[in-house]
Protein backbone atom coordinates (compact mmCIF):
# COMPACT_ATOMS: atom_id res chain seq x y z
CA UNK A 1 0.00 0.00 0.00
CA UNK A 2 1.87 3.18 -0.82
CA UNK A 3 1.57 6.30 1.05
CA UNK A 4 -0.29 8.19 -1.41
CA UNK A 5 -3.22 6.25 -0.30
CA UNK A 6 -2.49 6.90 2.93
CA UNK A 7 -3.47 10.15 3.91
CA UNK A 8 -6.93 10.08 1.59
CA UNK A 9 -7.22 6.96 3.41
CA UNK A 10 -7.56 8.37 6.46
CA UNK A 11 -9.67 11.24 5.74
CA UNK A 12 -12.40 8.19 4.16
CA UNK A 13 -12.15 6.12 6.99
CA UNK A 14 -12.72 8.89 9.40
CA UNK A 15 -15.38 10.14 7.45
CA UNK A 16 -16.57 6.10 7.39
CA UNK A 17 -16.19 5.87 11.38
CA UNK A 18 -18.19 8.54 11.98
CA UNK A 19 -20.95 7.52 9.70
CA UNK A 20 -21.14 4.23 11.05
CA UNK A 21 -21.05 5.52 14.92
CA UNK A 22 -23.90 8.11 13.63
CA UNK A 23 -25.96 5.38 12.37
CA UNK A 24 -24.98 3.35 15.34
CA UNK A 25 -23.03 0.50 13.32
CA UNK A 26 -25.50 -0.66 11.79
CA UNK A 27 -26.18 0.42 7.63
CA UNK A 28 -23.96 -1.47 6.46
CA UNK A 29 -25.35 -2.33 3.33
CA UNK A 30 -23.66 -5.92 4.01
CA UNK A 31 -26.00 -6.43 6.62
CA UNK A 32 -29.30 -6.83 4.29
CA UNK A 33 -32.72 -5.84 5.38
CA UNK A 34 -33.59 -4.89 8.65
CA UNK A 35 -36.61 -6.11 11.00
CA UNK A 36 -40.13 -4.47 10.71
CA UNK A 37 -39.99 -0.30 11.84
CA UNK A 38 -42.47 -1.21 14.65
CA UNK A 39 -39.58 -3.56 16.57
CA UNK A 40 -36.37 -1.29 16.10
CA UNK A 41 -36.81 2.28 15.76
CA UNK A 42 -33.28 4.24 15.63
CA UNK A 43 -33.43 7.90 16.04
CA UNK A 44 -30.76 10.46 15.47
CA UNK A 45 -28.44 9.47 18.48
CA UNK A 46 -27.72 12.15 20.92
CA UNK A 47 -23.58 12.54 21.30
CA UNK A 48 -21.76 12.90 25.37
CA UNK A 49 -18.90 14.88 24.52
CA UNK A 50 -16.15 12.60 22.82
CA UNK A 51 -18.26 11.21 20.68
CA UNK A 52 -19.40 8.30 23.45
CA UNK A 53 -23.66 8.18 22.60
CA UNK A 54 -26.25 8.73 24.91
CA UNK A 55 -28.61 6.13 23.39
CA UNK A 56 -30.89 4.00 25.83
CA UNK A 57 -32.41 0.81 25.10
CA UNK A 58 -36.11 0.29 25.79
CA UNK A 59 -37.48 -3.01 26.54
CA UNK A 60 -41.45 -4.29 27.12
CA UNK A 61 -40.54 -7.98 28.52
CA UNK A 62 -42.28 -11.01 28.45
CA UNK A 63 -41.80 -12.01 24.88
CA UNK A 64 -40.23 -15.47 24.23
CA UNK A 65 -37.40 -15.78 22.05
CA UNK A 66 -37.80 -17.78 18.26
CA UNK A 67 -36.02 -18.30 15.52
CA UNK A 68 -31.76 -18.03 14.40
CA UNK A 69 -29.18 -15.39 15.83
CA UNK A 70 -25.94 -15.15 14.02
CA UNK A 71 -23.14 -14.97 16.04
CA UNK A 72 -20.43 -12.52 14.75
CA UNK A 73 -16.48 -12.59 15.45
CA UNK A 74 -15.31 -12.24 18.58
CA UNK A 75 -14.21 -9.24 20.07
CA UNK A 76 -11.68 -10.88 22.58
CA UNK A 77 -9.71 -11.83 19.40
CA UNK A 78 -9.80 -9.44 17.15
CA UNK A 79 -8.43 -6.54 18.96
CA UNK A 80 -5.01 -9.41 19.83
CA UNK A 81 -5.05 -10.23 16.29
CA UNK A 82 -5.76 -6.60 14.73
CA UNK A 83 -2.37 -5.26 17.03
CA UNK A 84 -0.38 -8.61 15.73
CA UNK A 85 -0.72 -7.02 12.32
CA UNK A 86 1.79 -4.05 13.59
CA UNK A 87 4.46 -7.57 13.53
CA UNK A 88 5.03 -7.36 10.03
CA UNK A 89 5.40 -4.74 6.84
CA UNK A 90 2.98 -6.90 4.91
CA UNK A 91 -1.02 -7.02 5.14
CA UNK A 92 -2.51 -9.17 7.33
CA UNK A 93 -6.50 -9.79 6.04
CA UNK A 94 -9.19 -10.43 9.03
CA UNK A 95 -12.30 -11.59 7.92
CA UNK A 96 -15.51 -11.90 10.24
CA UNK A 97 -14.48 -9.07 11.90
CA UNK A 98 -17.44 -7.65 14.08
CA UNK A 99 -18.83 -4.02 13.94
CA UNK A 100 -18.11 -3.05 17.27
CA UNK A 101 -16.92 0.43 18.89
CA UNK A 102 -13.82 -0.97 20.49
CA UNK A 103 -13.02 -2.23 16.74
CA UNK A 104 -13.21 1.12 15.25
CA UNK A 105 -11.09 2.64 18.65
CA UNK A 106 -8.96 0.26 17.59
CA UNK A 107 -8.58 1.05 14.12
CA UNK A 108 -8.01 4.97 15.52
CA UNK A 109 -5.24 3.78 17.59
CA UNK A 110 -3.29 1.63 14.79
CA UNK A 111 -4.17 4.63 12.84
CA UNK A 112 -1.92 7.14 15.04
CA UNK A 113 1.21 4.38 14.31
CA UNK A 114 0.67 4.86 10.79
CA UNK A 115 -1.31 1.86 10.30
CA UNK A 116 -3.55 1.68 7.04
CA UNK A 117 -6.91 -0.32 7.20
CA UNK A 118 -9.16 -1.20 4.23
CA UNK A 119 -12.14 -2.06 4.99
CA UNK A 120 -13.09 -4.32 2.16
CA UNK A 121 -16.64 -3.39 0.08
CA UNK A 122 -19.95 -6.07 -0.22
CA UNK A 123 -18.96 -9.21 -2.65
CA UNK A 124 -21.04 -10.83 -4.37
CA UNK A 125 -22.31 -13.69 -2.76
CA UNK A 126 -21.70 -12.18 0.87
CA UNK A 127 -23.05 -14.03 3.68
CA UNK A 128 -24.77 -10.64 5.44
CA UNK A 129 -24.52 -12.05 8.82
CA UNK A 130 -20.97 -12.80 8.45
CA UNK A 131 -18.47 -9.91 9.57
CA UNK A 132 -16.51 -7.79 7.44
CA UNK A 133 -12.87 -8.35 6.21
CA UNK A 134 -10.18 -5.65 6.75
CA UNK A 135 -7.12 -5.22 4.98
CA UNK A 136 -4.31 -4.40 7.67
CA UNK A 137 -1.15 -2.36 6.63
CA UNK A 138 1.78 -1.80 8.90
CA UNK A 139 4.32 -1.25 6.33
CA UNK A 140 5.21 1.90 7.79
CA UNK A 141 5.25 2.21 11.38
CA UNK A 142 5.88 6.48 11.98
CA UNK A 143 5.53 7.03 15.83
CA UNK A 144 5.72 3.83 18.72
CA UNK A 145 4.22 6.34 21.48
CA UNK A 146 0.42 4.96 21.43
CA UNK A 147 -0.81 8.56 24.05
CA UNK A 148 -2.95 8.49 27.22
CA UNK A 149 -6.27 9.55 25.54
CA UNK A 150 -6.09 6.89 23.22
CA UNK A 151 -5.29 3.84 25.39
CA UNK A 152 -7.35 4.67 28.25
CA UNK A 153 -10.89 4.43 26.20
CA UNK A 154 -9.64 0.77 25.79
CA UNK A 155 -7.22 -1.19 27.83
CA UNK A 156 -6.27 -3.99 25.49
CA UNK A 157 -4.66 -1.28 23.36
CA UNK A 158 -2.12 -1.10 25.91
CA UNK A 159 -0.76 -4.59 24.26
CA UNK A 160 0.47 -2.53 21.15
CA UNK A 161 3.61 -2.69 23.48
CA UNK A 162 4.76 -6.18 22.28
CA UNK A 163 4.87 -5.70 18.54
CA UNK A 164 6.26 -2.42 18.56
CA UNK A 165 9.07 -3.06 20.91
CA UNK A 166 9.81 -6.43 19.25
CA UNK A 167 9.70 -4.86 15.45
CA UNK A 168 11.25 -1.83 15.82
CA UNK A 169 12.89 -1.88 19.36
CA UNK A 170 10.84 1.15 21.15
CA UNK A 171 8.02 1.56 22.71
CA UNK A 172 6.42 4.21 24.67
CA UNK A 173 2.41 2.93 25.69
CA UNK A 174 -0.07 4.86 28.13
CA UNK A 175 -0.56 2.66 31.04
CA UNK A 176 -4.23 1.61 30.55
CA UNK A 177 -5.39 3.18 33.93
CA UNK A 178 -8.07 1.91 36.00
CA UNK A 179 -11.53 -0.09 35.41
CA UNK A 180 -14.74 -0.75 36.74
CA UNK A 181 -14.50 -4.42 36.93
CA UNK A 182 -10.91 -4.29 38.82
CA UNK A 183 -7.95 -2.88 39.47
CA UNK A 184 -6.47 -4.85 36.37
CA UNK A 185 -2.72 -3.96 36.71
CA UNK A 186 -0.28 -4.80 33.47
CA UNK A 187 2.84 -6.00 35.95
CA UNK A 188 2.37 -9.30 34.35
CA UNK A 189 2.59 -8.23 31.24
CA UNK A 190 5.66 -5.87 31.82
CA UNK A 191 7.61 -9.06 34.02
CA UNK A 192 6.85 -10.99 30.81
CA UNK A 193 8.94 -8.34 28.58
CA UNK A 194 11.27 -8.27 30.74
CA UNK A 195 12.12 -11.97 30.55
CA UNK A 196 12.65 -11.40 27.05
CA UNK A 197 15.31 -9.28 27.34
CA UNK A 198 13.64 -5.73 27.02
CA UNK A 199 14.50 -2.76 29.25
CA UNK A 200 11.56 -1.15 31.29
CA UNK A 201 11.50 2.36 32.42
CA UNK A 202 7.77 3.84 33.93
CA UNK A 203 7.44 7.51 33.53
CA UNK A 204 4.61 10.02 34.03
CA UNK A 205 2.03 7.69 33.41
CA UNK A 206 3.87 5.74 30.54
CA UNK A 207 5.85 2.52 29.59
CA UNK A 208 9.13 3.01 27.93
CA UNK A 209 10.25 -0.48 26.42
CA UNK A 210 13.89 -0.28 24.78
CA UNK A 211 15.23 -3.56 23.11
CA UNK A 212 17.50 -2.10 20.67
CA UNK A 213 19.42 -5.12 19.85
CA UNK A 214 15.92 -7.32 19.75
CA UNK A 215 14.60 -9.56 22.04
CA UNK A 216 16.31 -12.70 22.77
CA UNK A 217 13.81 -15.87 24.03
CA UNK A 218 13.80 -16.78 27.76
CA UNK A 219 11.26 -18.23 30.48
CA UNK A 220 8.22 -16.61 31.46
CA UNK A 221 5.88 -18.33 34.67
CA UNK A 222 3.09 -16.01 34.86
CA UNK A 223 2.27 -15.88 38.78
CA UNK A 224 -1.73 -15.98 37.55
CA UNK A 225 -3.11 -17.04 34.48
CA UNK A 226 -3.63 -13.66 32.27
CA UNK A 227 -5.01 -13.58 28.42
CA UNK A 228 -3.59 -10.23 28.15
CA UNK A 229 0.00 -10.94 29.34
CA UNK A 230 -0.08 -14.73 26.80
CA UNK A 231 -1.11 -12.56 24.07
CA UNK A 232 1.83 -10.54 24.87
CA UNK A 233 4.34 -12.63 25.17
CA UNK A 234 3.47 -14.50 22.46
CA UNK A 235 3.82 -11.52 19.79
CA UNK A 236 7.12 -10.65 21.33
CA UNK A 237 8.27 -14.19 21.63
CA UNK A 238 7.07 -14.35 17.91
CA UNK A 239 10.28 -12.28 16.55
CA UNK A 240 12.80 -12.55 19.68
CA UNK A 241 16.03 -14.17 18.78
CA UNK A 242 15.80 -18.04 20.20
CA UNK A 243 12.86 -20.05 21.77
CA UNK A 244 10.79 -18.49 24.47
CA UNK A 245 8.51 -20.92 26.99
CA UNK A 246 5.59 -19.96 28.77
CA UNK A 247 4.33 -21.25 31.60
CA UNK A 248 0.93 -21.07 33.10
CA UNK A 249 -0.39 -19.50 30.28
CA UNK A 250 -3.85 -18.75 29.55
CA UNK A 251 -5.87 -21.76 27.30
CA UNK A 252 -8.53 -19.34 26.18
CA UNK A 253 -9.36 -20.36 22.60
CA UNK A 254 -8.87 -16.07 21.80
CA UNK A 255 -4.92 -17.24 22.54
CA UNK A 256 -5.29 -20.44 20.21
CA UNK A 257 -6.73 -18.41 17.56
CA UNK A 258 -4.12 -15.21 17.85
CA UNK A 259 -1.47 -18.32 17.72
CA UNK A 260 -2.92 -19.99 14.42
CA UNK A 261 -3.16 -16.34 13.15
CA UNK A 262 0.26 -15.61 14.11
CA UNK A 263 1.88 -19.66 12.61
CA UNK A 264 0.03 -18.40 9.22
CA UNK A 265 2.54 -15.33 9.73
CA UNK A 266 4.93 -17.52 9.68
CA UNK A 267 5.63 -18.18 13.79
CA UNK A 268 6.83 -21.37 15.06
CA UNK A 269 4.44 -21.32 17.93
CA UNK A 270 3.24 -25.17 19.94
CA UNK A 271 1.17 -26.06 22.27
CA UNK A 272 -1.46 -22.97 22.19
CA UNK A 273 -4.30 -23.62 23.96
CA UNK A 274 -2.35 -25.77 26.81
CA UNK A 275 -0.84 -24.10 29.76
CA UNK A 276 2.99 -24.52 28.36
CA UNK A 277 3.48 -22.67 25.18
CA UNK A 278 6.87 -23.00 23.23
CA UNK A 279 7.82 -20.41 20.31
CA UNK A 280 10.60 -19.93 18.46
CA UNK A 281 11.36 -16.79 17.34
CA UNK A 282 12.20 -15.83 14.08
CA UNK A 283 13.87 -13.07 12.14
CA UNK A 284 11.04 -11.81 10.09
CA UNK A 285 6.72 -12.45 9.80
CA UNK A 286 4.89 -12.30 6.61
CA UNK A 287 1.43 -11.46 5.98
CA UNK A 288 -1.67 -13.68 6.14
CA UNK A 289 -5.65 -14.42 6.01
CA UNK A 290 -7.40 -14.94 9.08
CA UNK A 291 -10.72 -15.61 9.89
CA UNK A 292 -11.92 -14.74 13.79
CA UNK A 293 -13.31 -17.43 15.35
CA UNK A 294 -17.06 -17.13 16.53
CA UNK A 295 -17.73 -14.94 19.87
CA UNK A 296 -18.02 -17.83 22.78
CA UNK A 297 -19.50 -14.69 24.94
CA UNK A 298 -21.99 -13.45 23.05
CA UNK A 299 -23.21 -16.83 22.28
CA UNK A 300 -23.24 -18.16 25.82
CA UNK A 301 -25.46 -14.01 26.65
CA UNK A 302 -27.94 -15.25 23.77
CA UNK A 303 -28.26 -18.90 25.24
CA UNK A 304 -29.43 -17.14 28.29
CA UNK A 305 -31.05 -15.23 27.21
CA UNK A 306 -33.37 -17.42 26.16
CA UNK A 307 -33.28 -19.74 28.80
CA UNK A 308 -34.18 -16.39 30.32
CA UNK A 309 -37.46 -15.88 28.00
CA UNK A 310 -38.37 -19.26 27.04
CA UNK A 311 -38.52 -20.37 23.44
CA UNK A 312 -36.49 -21.93 20.82
CA UNK A 313 -33.53 -20.42 18.92
CA UNK A 314 -30.46 -21.33 17.06
CA UNK A 315 -27.33 -19.72 17.50
CA UNK A 316 -25.75 -19.56 13.92
CA UNK A 317 -21.93 -20.37 13.85
CA UNK A 318 -21.79 -20.96 17.21
CA UNK A 319 -19.20 -23.48 18.66
CA UNK A 320 -20.11 -25.46 21.38
CA UNK A 321 -16.40 -26.54 22.73
CA UNK A 322 -15.84 -22.86 23.01
CA UNK A 323 -18.07 -22.55 25.74
CA UNK A 324 -18.52 -25.68 27.39
CA UNK A 325 -18.45 -25.29 30.64
CA UNK A 326 -21.21 -22.54 30.32
CA UNK A 327 -23.45 -24.81 28.27
CA UNK A 328 -23.27 -27.24 30.89
CA UNK A 329 -24.01 -25.21 33.74
CA UNK A 330 -27.34 -23.95 31.15
CA UNK A 331 -28.01 -27.77 30.71
CA UNK A 332 -28.37 -27.58 34.75
CA UNK A 333 -30.35 -25.47 34.90
CA UNK A 334 -33.15 -27.45 32.34
CA UNK A 335 -32.55 -25.84 29.20
CA UNK A 336 -32.00 -28.15 26.18
CA UNK A 337 -28.74 -27.73 24.99
CA UNK A 338 -28.33 -29.22 21.16
CA UNK A 339 -25.27 -28.73 18.89
CA UNK A 340 -26.44 -28.75 15.52
CA UNK A 341 -24.39 -28.71 12.05
CA UNK A 342 -25.11 -25.01 12.01
CA UNK A 343 -24.17 -24.08 15.59
CA UNK A 344 -26.17 -24.94 18.67
CA UNK A 345 -29.92 -24.61 19.45
CA UNK A 346 -31.33 -23.54 22.73
CA UNK A 347 -34.73 -23.89 24.31
CA UNK A 348 -36.73 -23.74 27.34
CA UNK A 349 -40.23 -24.63 27.33
CA UNK A 350 -42.57 -24.21 30.51
CA UNK A 351 -40.05 -25.72 32.53
CA UNK A 352 -38.89 -23.54 35.97
CA UNK A 353 -35.35 -22.98 35.79
CA UNK A 354 -33.30 -24.62 38.12
CA UNK A 355 -30.37 -22.86 40.22
CA UNK A 356 -27.11 -23.42 40.10
CA UNK A 357 -23.50 -23.22 42.16
CA UNK A 358 -20.94 -21.37 39.92
CA UNK A 359 -17.04 -20.19 40.51
CA UNK A 360 -15.45 -18.46 37.62
CA UNK A 361 -12.54 -19.54 35.96
CA UNK A 362 -9.58 -19.42 33.26
CA UNK A 363 -10.52 -21.01 30.46
CA UNK A 364 -11.83 -23.96 30.67
CA UNK A 365 -13.85 -23.27 33.36
CA UNK A 366 -16.98 -20.55 33.98
CA UNK A 367 -15.97 -17.64 32.12
CA UNK A 368 -15.69 -14.53 34.07
CA UNK A 369 -17.21 -12.56 31.15
CA UNK A 370 -20.57 -14.73 31.43
CA UNK A 371 -20.82 -14.18 35.22
CA UNK A 372 -23.05 -10.98 35.03
CA UNK A 373 -25.34 -12.84 32.49
CA UNK A 374 -25.66 -15.89 34.45
CA UNK A 375 -26.71 -13.84 37.35
CA UNK A 376 -29.45 -12.16 35.83
CA UNK A 377 -30.46 -15.47 34.71
CA UNK A 378 -30.63 -17.56 38.65
CA UNK A 379 -32.60 -14.13 39.86
CA UNK A 380 -35.40 -16.06 38.15
CA UNK A 381 -34.23 -19.64 39.19
CA UNK A 382 -36.76 -22.03 41.66
CA UNK A 383 -34.47 -21.75 44.80
CA UNK A 384 -31.23 -20.40 45.56
CA UNK A 385 -27.83 -20.32 43.06
CA UNK A 386 -24.70 -19.16 44.53
CA UNK A 387 -22.38 -17.56 41.59
CA UNK A 388 -18.21 -17.19 43.08
CA UNK A 389 -16.25 -14.64 41.19
CA UNK A 390 -12.54 -15.29 40.83
CA UNK A 391 -10.70 -13.22 38.25
CA UNK A 392 -12.04 -9.99 38.97
CA UNK A 393 -12.17 -8.24 42.59
CA UNK A 394 -15.15 -5.48 41.21
CA UNK A 395 -17.37 -7.54 39.11
CA UNK A 396 -20.65 -6.90 41.23
CA UNK A 397 -21.65 -3.89 39.87
CA UNK A 398 -24.62 -5.04 38.00
CA UNK A 399 -26.19 -6.47 41.68
CA UNK A 400 -28.03 -3.16 42.64
CA UNK A 401 -29.20 -2.80 38.99
CA UNK A 402 -30.80 -6.07 38.61
CA UNK A 403 -32.31 -5.25 42.47
CA UNK A 404 -34.31 -2.31 40.49
CA UNK A 405 -36.47 -5.08 39.22
CA UNK A 406 -36.76 -6.85 41.94
CA UNK A 407 -33.82 -9.24 41.89
CA UNK A 408 -32.99 -10.56 45.41
CA UNK A 409 -28.94 -11.11 45.76
CA UNK A 410 -26.89 -10.73 48.67
CA UNK A 411 -23.17 -10.24 48.37
CA UNK A 412 -20.33 -11.73 50.70
CA UNK A 413 -17.08 -11.53 49.42
CA UNK A 414 -16.62 -13.01 46.05
CA UNK A 415 -19.72 -14.91 46.05
CA UNK A 416 -23.44 -13.52 45.51
CA UNK A 417 -26.54 -15.60 46.60
CA UNK A 418 -29.06 -15.35 44.41
CA UNK A 419 -32.52 -16.41 45.66
CA UNK A 420 -34.99 -16.84 42.68
CA UNK A 421 -37.79 -14.92 42.55
CA UNK A 422 -41.34 -15.41 40.92
CA UNK A 423 -41.38 -12.05 38.69
CA UNK A 424 -38.93 -9.02 37.78
CA UNK A 425 -40.86 -5.81 36.95
CA UNK A 426 -39.68 -2.75 34.72
CA UNK A 427 -37.43 0.18 35.65
CA UNK A 428 -35.20 2.04 34.65
CA UNK A 429 -31.13 0.73 35.00
CA UNK A 430 -27.81 2.02 34.19
CA UNK A 431 -25.42 0.09 32.19
CA UNK A 432 -22.14 0.32 34.10
CA UNK A 433 -19.71 -2.22 31.95
CA UNK A 434 -20.12 -4.17 28.99
CA UNK A 435 -21.32 -7.30 30.45
CA UNK A 436 -23.02 -5.74 33.29
CA UNK A 437 -24.93 -3.93 30.86
CA UNK A 438 -26.34 -6.93 29.10
CA UNK A 439 -27.26 -8.51 32.00
CA UNK A 440 -29.57 -5.85 32.51
CA UNK A 441 -31.26 -6.54 29.17
CA UNK A 442 -31.60 -10.32 29.69
CA UNK A 443 -33.24 -9.45 32.81
CA UNK A 444 -35.66 -6.65 31.12
CA UNK A 445 -36.30 -9.20 28.71
CA UNK A 446 -38.19 -11.53 31.12
CA UNK A 447 -39.76 -8.42 33.02
CA UNK A 448 -42.97 -7.32 33.84
CA UNK A 449 -43.51 -4.08 31.65
CA UNK A 450 -41.11 -1.47 30.47
CA UNK A 451 -37.11 -1.25 31.27
CA UNK A 452 -35.44 1.33 30.01
CA UNK A 453 -31.38 0.60 29.80
CA UNK A 454 -28.82 4.08 30.29
CA UNK A 455 -25.73 4.78 28.71
CA UNK A 456 -25.96 2.03 26.23
CA UNK A 457 -22.69 2.81 24.56
CA UNK A 458 -21.44 0.30 26.72
CA UNK A 459 -22.83 -2.55 24.94
CA UNK A 460 -21.96 -1.40 21.73
CA UNK A 461 -18.18 -1.86 22.16
CA UNK A 462 -18.86 -5.69 22.58
CA UNK A 463 -22.15 -6.44 21.14
CA UNK A 464 -22.89 -6.21 17.25
CA UNK A 465 -26.24 -4.90 16.39
CA UNK A 466 -27.84 -6.54 19.73
CA UNK A 467 -31.37 -5.26 19.27
CA UNK A 468 -31.68 -6.34 15.57
CA UNK A 469 -30.67 -9.84 16.56
CA UNK A 470 -32.88 -10.10 19.80
CA UNK A 471 -35.82 -8.52 17.84
CA UNK A 472 -35.53 -10.86 14.74
CA UNK A 473 -36.45 -13.29 17.43
CA UNK A 474 -39.77 -11.56 18.69
CA UNK A 475 -38.08 -8.87 21.64
CA UNK A 476 -40.09 -5.82 22.11
CA UNK A 477 -36.63 -3.82 21.66
CA UNK A 478 -36.05 -0.24 20.37
CA UNK A 479 -32.79 2.10 20.23
CA UNK A 480 -34.22 5.55 21.58
CA UNK A 481 -31.41 8.76 21.92
CA UNK A 482 -31.24 10.88 24.74
C1 LIG B 1 -9.14 -10.43 29.00
O1 LIG B 1 -8.75 -9.32 29.82
C2 LIG B 1 -10.47 -10.03 28.36
N1 LIG B 1 -10.30 -8.82 27.58
C3 LIG B 1 -11.51 -9.79 29.45
O2 LIG B 1 -12.76 -9.52 28.82
C4 LIG B 1 -11.67 -11.06 30.27
O3 LIG B 1 -12.55 -10.81 31.33
C5 LIG B 1 -10.29 -11.46 30.84
O4 LIG B 1 -9.33 -11.62 29.79
C6 LIG B 1 -10.36 -12.78 31.59
O5 LIG B 1 -10.86 -13.79 30.79
C7 LIG B 1 -9.89 -8.93 26.29
O6 LIG B 1 -9.59 -9.99 25.77
C8 LIG B 1 -9.81 -7.66 25.49
P1 LIG B 1 -6.34 -11.07 32.41
P2 LIG B 1 -7.27 -9.24 30.43
O7 LIG B 1 -5.00 -10.50 32.16
O8 LIG B 1 -6.32 -9.85 29.50
C9 LIG B 1 -4.83 -9.95 36.82
C10 LIG B 1 -14.71 -8.30 28.30
O9 LIG B 1 -15.75 -8.15 28.97
N2 LIG B 1 -3.61 -9.40 36.19
O10 LIG B 1 -6.56 -12.48 32.03
O11 LIG B 1 -7.05 -7.83 30.84
C11 LIG B 1 -6.07 -9.14 36.47
O12 LIG B 1 -6.21 -8.00 37.27
C12 LIG B 1 -13.34 -8.22 29.00
O13 LIG B 1 -14.70 -8.56 27.10
C13 LIG B 1 -2.61 -8.90 36.99
O14 LIG B 1 -2.70 -8.90 38.23
O15 LIG B 1 -7.45 -10.15 31.73
C14 LIG B 1 -7.17 -10.17 36.67
O16 LIG B 1 -7.50 -10.23 38.02
C15 LIG B 1 -13.44 -7.76 30.42
N3 LIG B 1 -1.50 -8.39 36.38
C16 LIG B 1 -6.50 -11.46 36.23
O17 LIG B 1 -5.08 -11.25 36.31
C17 LIG B 1 -1.35 -8.40 35.01
O18 LIG B 1 -0.32 -7.93 34.49
C18 LIG B 1 -6.85 -11.93 34.82
O19 LIG B 1 -6.69 -10.85 33.95
C19 LIG B 1 -2.38 -8.92 34.21
C20 LIG B 1 -3.51 -9.42 34.82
Amino acid sequence: MSDGLGSDFRRNFAAESASLLDIGLYGNAAAGPQPGPDRVKRAASGRQAGGASMDRIRIVGGQRLTGTIPISGAKNATLPLMIASLLTEDTLILENVPRLVDVIQLQRILGNHGVDVLIAGKRPGDDPNQGRTIHISAKHIVDTTAPYDLVSKMRASFWVVAPLVARMGEAKVSMPGGCAIGTRPVDFLIMALEKLGVEIEIEGGYVIARARKGLRGGEIVFPKVTVGGTHTALMAASLANGTTVIENAAREPEVGDVADCLNKMGAKISGAGTSRIVVEGVARLHGARHAVLPDRIETGTYAMAVAMTGGDVLLQNARPELLQSALDVLAQTGTSVTPTNEGIRIARNGLELAPVEVTTAPFPGFPTDLQAQLMALMSRADGTSHITETIFENRFMHVQELARLGARIQLDGETATIEGVNRLKGAPVMATDLRASVSLVIAALAAEGETMVNRVYHLDRGFERLEDKLARCGAAIERISA
